[in-house]
Order: C-alpha cells, then sequence, then structure tokens
C-alpha cells in the first residue's frame, strides 16, 4: 500500500466540509477516527498494535529473536489544532508505515524491532498542555496536575480519557515503554518555508526553539454598555489590548515570536463591560534567556496596561518546552545514511514543538522535514506535494534501516 492510500483513507477523518480545516481532538470521536485508521494500517502490515498508559499508540515490527537490541521508532501524532491542515503529525505516522513498505520491499529484514508510534494530545488542542503523550511518558508533567487539566467545555482530562475507554488512574511516567527504544526519529512537514528556498525536498532537524503557554486572566467589573460612563468603567478589554501590543512588541524587540490566537470574554454579551478576560499567550524565541526576557515584558506590559485601567491580572503558566539541540550523534548518522542513499538534506532549526523535543530527555531523537512550499501551518492551507511527502519515505526508509541494521537493501529502498 503507498503512502498515497494511506493518506487518502485518513484524509476525510475530521475535515470540516466548507472550511477544509481539521478538527481531531484527543479522545473524541474523531480521534477514534484516527486511531482505527491507525490499528487498520498496522494490521495491513502484520504489526502488533499496543496502546500505552498514556494513550500514545504504537505498531511494532518485531525481530524473530525475543531479546534483539532496542527497538528505533518512528511516528508522530494525529490530533490536531482547532481548523489546522492535514500534514502537521499524520504525515509522521503515515510515512513510518509506507517506510516500512518500502523496507519490505527491497527484502530488508531489520536485526532491530521498528515501531511506528502516534503520540495523544501533541498540540494541546484540546487541552491547553501541547506534547501532553510524550509529557506523561516520559515524567515531565505531574499525572495528577493532568488528569485535572479541563477542556473548553470543562470536561476534566481523566473524564475524557474514561469517557474513550481509558483508564485515567494509570497515567503516567513509563520506563517500561521508554527501555525498549533506542532511538526516536520523527518526520514532520516543514512548518516554515526554509527548505523551499533551499530547494530541497528533505531536511535533517537541528534543534527546537525554547517555547511555553501562559494564561493571562483580567478581573474587571461587569456594567452596562449604554449607562456606565467610560472613566468610571474597569474594563479588562482594555488591558488586554494594550496586552497584544505589549507582546508585539517585547517579541519584535527580543527577536522572538509572540501571538495570542486565543482570547475568552465573559460573560460575552455585546452590550455590557466584560468581566474577564482571559488571553492565551503563546511565545517562542532563539534561547532560553530571550525567551525569558520576552514574556517578562509581555507580562510587565500586561500588569501596567491592568493597573492604569484598575482591573486585576494574574498570569499562568501552561507549559513550557526547553531548548532542544537533537543528539548530535544521532544527527550525524542520520545525515550520514541520507548521503549514502543519495540524499542530500540541509540541517534546518525549528520555532515549532514536536513529541521528539521532549522525549530527547529521554532517548537520542532526531528529525526529518519535508519541503512545504508556502510555510503556511496550523492553517487549512498547510500543504506539502506528494512527491516530496513521498521523497521524505524515501529518507525515512533509508535512516531507518541504517538505525535498525539488518539485512537486505534497506539504504536504497525505493531508489
Ligand atoms: C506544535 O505544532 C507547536 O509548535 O505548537
Ligand atoms: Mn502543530
Ligand atoms: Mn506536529
Amino acid at each position: 500500500m503507498s503512502l498515497g492510500d494511506l493518506w487518502q483513507a485518513l484524509l476525510p477523518v475530521g475535515r470540516h466540509p466548507a472550511t477544509g480545516g481539521y478538527h481531531r481532538f484527543s479522545w473524541t470521536e474523531e480521534d477514534a477516527a484516527c486511531r482505527n485508521w491507525f490499528a487498520r494500517a498496522a494490521g495491513q502490515r502484520d504489526m502488533r498494535v499496543e496502546q500505552d498508559r498514556n494513550s500514545n499508540l504504537w505498531a511494532w515490527w518485531d525481530t524473530a529473536e525475543p531479546d534483539s537490541a532496542p527497538a528505533i521508532a518512528t511516528g508522530s501524532h494525529l490530533d490536531s489544532v482547532p481548523a489546522g491542515g492535514a500534514f502537521d503529525g499524520p504525515l509522521g505516522v503515515a510515512s513510518g508505515f509506507a517506510a516500512i513498505d518500502l523496507l519490505r520491499e527491497g527484502g530488508f529484514t531489520p536485526a532491530r524491532p521498528i515501531a511506528v508510534a502516534a503520540f495523544a494530545e501533541e498540540e494541546g488542542g484540546r487541552f491547553g498542555v501541547a506534547c501532553l503523550g510524550s509529557r506523561l511518558l516520559t515524567g515531565a508533567i505531574d499525572p495528577q496536575a493532568a488528569r485535572e487539566l479541563r477542556d473548553r467545555s470543562g470536561v476534566t482530562l481523566a473524564r475524557a480519557m474514561a469517557e474513550a475507554g481509558c483508564d485515567p488512574s494509570v497515567i503516567g511516567p513509563d520506563d517500561a515503554v521508554l527501555g525498549r527504544l533506542a532511538a526516536y526519529v520523527e518526520l514532520h512537514i516543514e512548518q516554515g518555508r526554509a527548505l523551499a528556498d533551499l530547494g530541497a525536498p528533505v531536511a535533517v532537524g537541528e534543534r527546537i526553539w525554547p517555547h511555553g503557554r501562559w494564561r493571562l486572566d483580567f478581573t474587571g467589573a461587569a456594567d452596562h454598555a449604554g449607562t456606565a460612563g467610560l472613566a468610571g468603567r474597569r474594563d479588562p478589554m482594555l488591558a488586554f489590548a494594550h496586552t497584544v501590543l505589549a507582546a508585539r512588541e517585547s517579541a519584535g524587540r527580543a527577536g522572538g515570536l509572540a501571538t495570542i490566537g486565543r482570547v475568552v470574554a465573559e460573560p460575552g454579551a455585546v452590550n455590557a463591560v466584560s468581566a474577564r478576560i482571559s488571553a492565551w499567550l503563546d511565545a517562542r524565541a532563539p534561547d532560553t534567556d530571550t525567551l525569558t526576557g520576552l514574556v517578562e515584558g509581555v507580562l510587565s506590559g500586561a500588569r501596567d496596561a491592568a493597573s492604569s485601567n484598575r482591573v486585576g491580572c494574574a498570569a499562568h503558566r501552561e507549559s513550557l518546552s526547553e531548548a532542544v539541540v537533537f543528539d548530535p550523534v544521532l544527527r550525524d548518522r542520520v545525515s550520514r545514511a541520507l548521503s549514502g542513499a543519495g540524499i542530500a538534506a540541509p540541517a534546518l532549526p525549528t520555532g515549532a514543538g514536536h513529541d521528539a523535543g521532549i522525549l530527547a530527555a529521554r532517548l537520542p531523537t532526531a528529525m526529518l522535514f519535508v519541503r512545504n512550499p508556502t510555510g503556511v501551518s496550523h492553517s487549512p492551507a498547510e500543504h506539502a506535494s506528494m512527491a516530496d511527502c513521498e521523497a521524505g519515505v524515501v529518507a525515512l526508509a533509508a535512516v531507518l534501516a541504517d538505525l535498525a541494521g539488518g539485512t537486505g537493501q534497506g539504504g536504497t529502498a525505493g531508489q
């Protein structure tokens, strides 16, 4: 089965008929459909499927010897941001299965198991914490704090998991799963347009910028839009508006990025001053000190604006992903495997977060990026050509063959 067949089977799941945007939130019906797709893809390849304690999926190409060396894993995630694109996440999972097809067509037999993984709630699109499945797996988040996370309707993670047939009482660090892995290589659509400018279909990840999410709550006093005089109002919307501008200014000054992409006004009446505004800040920068300074600039702008408008202001950090430099030994090996297969792949940093970044705290990880001609991502306009995606599969197959070792034509599969 080709990458195209895998892709076509997944494409309709969670796609909004009018906008084309994807809504694949964790532990929902759409998520179940994505998981069924994963199980079918694994079944068609005689791969054993496991769901770990944290709802992450694993499909195993086992070796004949039960006690072979630890596995090489690949994969990505199947969940999306609200109104997201088709490629962010699913491309890595589908490419994992397609790379295995290519290796088998070349008669390759691995010396180590090869696994394809799909990590749960990578985008934090439902519960707000990015890379939740890999954070739980590696112990980067307290399981009780995770169980208490709430979605936009107030449903806790514990309840969402239970309703989807998963046991929330067992989530948390899982050394048994991690102990079976020697390395993880994630293929992902590029989320900028560096590769388009370099004229190459595939790149090797070099590092991930540190980034995080903060919730800002501005509390004022609700009042009548037609009778409350401007001077007497305690309007949290004004403090919020100043904060949006402070974020833009602070990011520009620091050479980083700041985005406020979600805001909730309560009670949300057109004809009333808001009682409360909650806004979510996403901030990223090339290094930790710059990120810290950038966020401090936004928060001090928010506090000043709150005090001059006589409203309250509280900031709460919802997640932080430290800077990641991918394991240099593994990265060199990936680059060598690609050159050996005749693939010239430049090294690229990224401002986007990935499970490979979270897993890097526990095992060597690497990334491959596939060209995205417009650079647009987290939008229905996200795109990569099928030819480039297939070039990504060939590259991934060469890397898996090299890392897993074995017999047969792995390194040149599909060439
Ligand atoms: C995930 O794509 C992120 O960087 O937010
Ligand atoms: Mn994403
Ligand atoms: Mn992603």
